[in-house]
């Protein structure tokens, strides 16, 4: 008698902490309503009443069995959409009812090509978010306006989608962020004189977007900064030379902007630099002679600039340059010779005033 008892309860209390709550279970099918993914079926998982159990891309904690995860990615390796033939494809918007799910940390709907309508500006008020990675839909409206107020996050991934209005001031109160992805959206205005104060931050990609003003100073404090990408965008101004003292910063991407004024010495200098994309800017000036047998870029690209004057033949000296671009400017004189342009075609130095030697067939 005893025996059984304890058995029944012992069933009953794994019940509830096993089950989805009923308000985290409303909250998932309200999502679901507002979406259609008709050739995988993923939705067709989310059925019965324990959304822990074997719904796809759901994930609940052990304990309370809240709902913390929700992660669908369309070009996922997964072995539910690795199988299906068609490509991934889900329409629809995503429903505020995301809100209610109060212990959520990750949100990641990524490459269905066809969610659209706007981020809900509730989404602001998930005190436990760590990560919201949107990439890859057709999501419109703007970044919610308090997004700083997610003091958890640490990837805000919302690129490759059709974002509109500006960077969100409080942007730069999201202390703990690591990755921001904005890039290939329509965001318009210029990126917060105090982006600084995003400390943890180590990748800031915001390519192709509507971005004006110049370049924050405050953005070279960022310490642990290793890639930066701010191309195809209408930002003008100089290039601080601060960007070629960051400890860390390894990619710089500046190419299709507007920026005038000289190529900083620091930049060239910086040994762990190793991509830097200058690009289809007004930069004027001479190539700085600041190359040593340190030197090592995977590439240099400065073409399509107003850069004059003769290429410095310490240049020759680089350990290593494997793929220099310094096409479309009004360089002259002799190309040096040396091993790292030994591999370099034609391509990298036509179009400029008066260059000769080889590669070029012009003689000097
Ligand atoms: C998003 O932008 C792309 C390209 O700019 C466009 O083809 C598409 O129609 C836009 N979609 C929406 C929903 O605005
Ligand atoms: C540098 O940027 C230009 C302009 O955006 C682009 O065309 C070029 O492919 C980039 N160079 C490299 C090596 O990626």
């Amino acid at each position: 008698m005893e025996t059984t008892y304890l058995v029944v309860t012992t069933a009953l209390f794994a019940a509830v902490v096993n089950c989805c709550p009923p308000t985290d279970q409303a909250a998932l099918l309200a999502f679901k309503s507002a979406l259609t993914e008709p050739y995988l079926g993923i939705f067709n998982t989310w059925t019965g009443t324990d959304c822990c159990t074997n719904w796809y891309g759901v994930s609940c904690n052990p304990t309370d069995s809240r709902v913390i995860g929700i992660i669908l990615r369309g070009e996922s390796e997964d072995r539910i959409i690795e199988t299906a033939s068609q490509t991934s494809y889900m329409s629809g918007s995503l429903s505020p009812s995301l809100c209610s799910l109060d212990r959520l940390t990750t949100l990641i709907v990524a490459d269905w090509k066809g969610i659209s309508g706007d981020i809900p500006a509730c989404i602001t008020s998930l005190p436990h978010l760590r990560i919201l990675d949107l990439i890859g839909n057709q999501i419109t409206g703007e970044i919610p306006a308090d997004i700083g107020q997610l003091g958890k996050l640490t990837v805000l991934n919302v690129a490759d989608n059709n974002i509109t209005g500006n960077i969100p001031p409080s942007i730069v109160n999201l202390g703990n962020l690591m990755h921001l992805d904005l890039s290939y959206n329509r965001i318009s205005g210029e990126i917060p004189a105090d982006i600084g104060k995003l400390s943890m931050m180590s990748r800031a990609l915001l390519k192709q977007n509507q971005l004006t003003g110049s370049i924050p100073i405050s953005i070279t404090k960022i310490y642990r900064l290793a890639d930066l990408d701010l191309s195809m965008n209408r930002i003008s101004g100089t290039i601080p030379a601060e960007l070629g003292s960051m400890p860390v910063l390894s990619t710089l991407y500046l190419d299709n902007n507007q920026l005038y004024g000289e190529i900083p010495e620091s930049i060239l200098k910086n040994t762990g630099l190793n991509i830097v994309n200058l690009s289809s800017n007004a930069l004027v000036g001479y190539l700085p002679d600041v190359f040593t047998t340190t030197t090592y870029f995977s590439v240099i690209d400065l073409s399509h600039n107003e850069l004059k004057g003769s290429i410095p033949a310490s240049l020759s000296s680089a350990k290593y340059i494997g793929h220099l671009d310094l096409s479309n400017n009004h360089f002259c004189g002799a190309i040096p010779a040396g091993s790292p342009f030994e591999q370099l075609e034609a391509a990298s130095f036509s179009g400029n005033d008066c260059l000769c030697g080889t590669p070029l067939t012009r003689v000097c």
